[in-house]
Formats: structure tokens, sequence, C-alpha cells
């Protein structure tokens, strides 16, 4: 491993990034992979959560909320705008991801504009896929044979043969698999189709160009890759051209022209605003809002860069020093082609999981049944040096055996 610890070294001092750890709270000895699950906490949300709790909550009270808190949605806004090279006026934050997919899918099936059928395909989250569900609509899975890839040819099929409403992810959440999005968003086009896209895994890993890539409605989380904190507020994007005719199936008084107003007769705000539904949740959007500053802050190319580097950096260390391990790269070998965490198999995967976690430093990547370890790579924060004694720790485990202690009975969220 020496040859690698040395070669991180070098890269960590070249890092034009580098300087951007220090901005996040820093957990005791812990090489931390799981950013792609919940991002770390940056210092300025601490900062801002604190100011939000006793400066504007405790003295400012009522009075905060038209000094701070009406304008935090929007502004929030104005940052992913600016990650996602598109209008500020069609991004919402506010939901979960699953609330905001089940408003625009509803708001899609009603507008007329699709034919009333739905699809999913076999790399989406579980989430996506039971809120579709949820539609008492014809619903097209599209399975593939492997969690690795969609098979394209098998998915613009499926578009033609059964065209409507889609919903896919940006970047599979397990194998970082990173869709071709402007060639099926053109696919849709020309087949009477839209696709919903799932930005979850994607923002904030990969560029994610809405406008320039023909998409017309997405959603996502930002908790992720964003580092917006547990259960930060996701996002929702809809294309101006589907504003007429795409309603919130939420009628709340916050998503209303003039909420305090407090008029008996429910008319709904202009454009994007009338997807709010009740009020925001200020605690979480204050929280949210520096992570996803510092991410617009830093630009995208510059994040993208980085984590292609670092994606590169542990596929050729895991090739070499892994290499009759049994573990296989579940993720594409293109580095191009996936987003920004690696995903590698194992038989004893869980065990694995396990005794990296109780390992000294504690490496902590995510397990995702059948046997899968996520190693999440977020380029704000993660170092090649990190990469590299992550998998010093990964042969060692393996190598030695010592997995074996842990049980295989499976427990909790990783
Ligand atoms: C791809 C994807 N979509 C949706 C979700 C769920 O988002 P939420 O809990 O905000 O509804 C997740 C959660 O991890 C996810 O990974």
């Amino acid at each position: 491993m020496k040859k690698w610890l040395d070669q991180a070294a070098q890269k960590d001092l070249e890092d034009p990034l580098s300087a951007y750890r220090k901005r996040f709270f820093e957990p005791d000895n812990s090489i931390y992979l799981d950013g792609n699950s919940l991002g770390r906490l940056p210092l300025t949300a601490q900062k801002a959560m604190e100011e939000a709790v006793t400066q504007q909550w405790g003295r400012g009270l009522i009075g905060s909320w038209n000094k701070h808190w009406l304008a935090l949605g929007d502004s929030i806004a104005g940052n992913l705008s600016k990650i996602t090279e598109s209008p500020v006026a069609n991004i919402k934050v506010g939901e979960s991801t699953s609330v905001h997919l089940y408003q625009i899918i509803h708001g899609l099936v009603h507008s007329g504009l699709y034919p009333k059928q739905l699809g999913v395909d076999s790399l989406n989250f579980p989430t996506d896929q039971y809120i579709l569900e949820g539609f008492d609509l014809p619903l097209h899975r599209v399975i593939y044979p492997t969690n690795r890839s969609a098979d394209l040819q098998q998915l613009k099929e499926a578009i033609q043969q059964y065209p409507g409403i889609y919903c896919l992810s940006w970047v599979s959440y397990q194998s970082a698999y990173l869709y071709p999005v402007a060639e099926l968003n053109r696919w849709a086009l020309n087949n009477q189709s839209i696709i919903v896209w799932d930005l979850s895994h994607a923002i904030g890993a990969v560029e994610t160009p809405l406008k320039d890539t023909g998409t017309l409605a997405a959603v996502g989380c930002a908790y992720k890759y964003l580092n917006g904190g547990p259960g930060a507020p996701s996002m929702m994007y809809l294309d101006e051209s589907l504003m007429p005719q795409v309603k919130n199936p939420i009628q709340g008084w916050f998503g209303h022209a003039d909420p305090f107003a407090f008029s008996d007769q429910y008319l709904p705000a202009a454009g994007i605003e009338q997807f709010s539904a009740g009020t925001p949740n200020v605690l979480s959007l204050s929280g949210a809002a520096p992570g996803i500053a510092l991410t617009a802050e830093v630009g995208m190319k510059a994040l993208r860069k980085k984590s292609l580097l670092l994606g590169q950096f542990l596929q050729s260390m895991i090739e070499d020093e892994l290499a009759g391990l049994e573990f296989t790269i579940e993720s594409p070998l293109d580095p191009t082609a996936r987003g920004s965490h690696l995903t590698i198999s194992h038989p004893e995967a869980w065990r694995i999981t396990q005794c990296l976690l109780a390992s000294t430093p504690a490496v902590v990547p995510d397990y995702r049944p059948p046997g899968w370890i996520r190693l999440g790579l977020t380029p704000l924060y993660t170092t090649f040096t990190e990469l590299a004694c992550a998998v010093e720790q990964l042969k060692n485990t393996v190598l030695h055996k010592s997995f074996e202690r842990f049980s295989t009975e499976r427990n909790g969220v990783s």
C-alpha cells in the first residue's frame, strides 16, 4: 500500500479544493465515505442553525418571518439555480423528495399533456417506485438483467411502446450509473413522453444542467452531496412551458397567490410558488442553506473534476490491491459514466462493513443489499489519503478474516 499512500499524499497537496475540508465539522477519527447518504455538517450550517434557534426564533419570534424566514426558500433556490445552470423561477425547495415527486406526477397526470400511464426502471430508488404505484394507473416497469446499468435499448423501446410519464434517477443509487439524460429526454419528447428525473444521487456530485439537457421536471434530495442535513428539504424543478397545465394537488395556503389575505377562495400563486403547501420548515431550511451555498460557491465543474480524480484513484487501488480477494466493482468502470460513488460487492459485504465501522480509524461506507458496499466520494471533503487508508482497511479485513467476529444478522440504516 505504501506507493498508494505516497501518491495520495501528493494528490492531496495538489488538490485545489483541499481547503474546503476545514469548512466542515470534523468527527473524531473516522474516514467518512457516506456523503452519498448523509453529507457532513458544514460549520456555517452549525452557526446558521444556532442563529435560527436563538436569535431568530428565541429573540425575533414572529418578526423573524418577515426579516428572515419568508425569503429563505428563494435564496436556496437561487443557489440551486447556479448549481443546475437553470432558471431560478423553475425551482422550489420545501417538501421531501417523495412528496415533491407525488406533486409533480399528479400534476403531469392531470395536465392532459401525456398518455395516462407511468413508467419506472429497476435502477430507480424504491420510494420513486412506491409513489408511482400509488396512482391507480398502468405502471410499466423496465427490468434490466443487472442493477449495474440501464439497457438503453430496452428503456427506449419501453418508452416507445408505453408512452407516458416516466421517473428515472439521474444517477442510480446502487451502482452510480449515470444516465445519458439529454439523449433520453429527446427520446421521450419524440415519443409523447416525459421523464421526471430524480437528482438525489447526482446533484452536487455531477453536473446537472437541467435546461441544457432538455429536462422538464426533476426532484432531488439536499441531504446527500449538498450537505443540507438530515431530512433537509428537497428541491423540485418544473420547466416554465409546463407551468400553465401542471397543478399542485395539495392546495395549501402557502401555495395561494396571497396567503396572508386569508381569502375564502383558493387562487394558486403564479409559477412554481403554487407548489408550496403548508408553512415552510424553517429550521431545516436554515440548516440546508449553507451547504447548498457552499456547493454553488465552489461550482460543479471544479467539484466534478475532483470527483473524477477521486474515483479513478480509488478504482486503481481496488483493482490493484484487492485483486483475488473476491471483490467485484459493480459501478461502471468508465469514471465518466458514473456519479460520485463507487460500489463494490463481496460475498461477506455486510460483515466487512461492520468490521470497517469498528476499525480505527472507523471507515464509514454504506451497505446495500444484496451484498454491495457503496464508497461515497464527496469532493468538498474527501481526501485521497482517506481513500488509500480505506482500501488498506478493506484489504486487511479480508486478508486477516477479521470480519468473521461480526454477526451476519443485519440491522439499522447501513
Ligand atoms: C434516489 C433517491 N430518491 C429519493 C429518496 C428519498 O427522498 P426523501 O426521503 O426526501 O423522500 C432517496 C433517499 O435516499 C434517494 O436516494
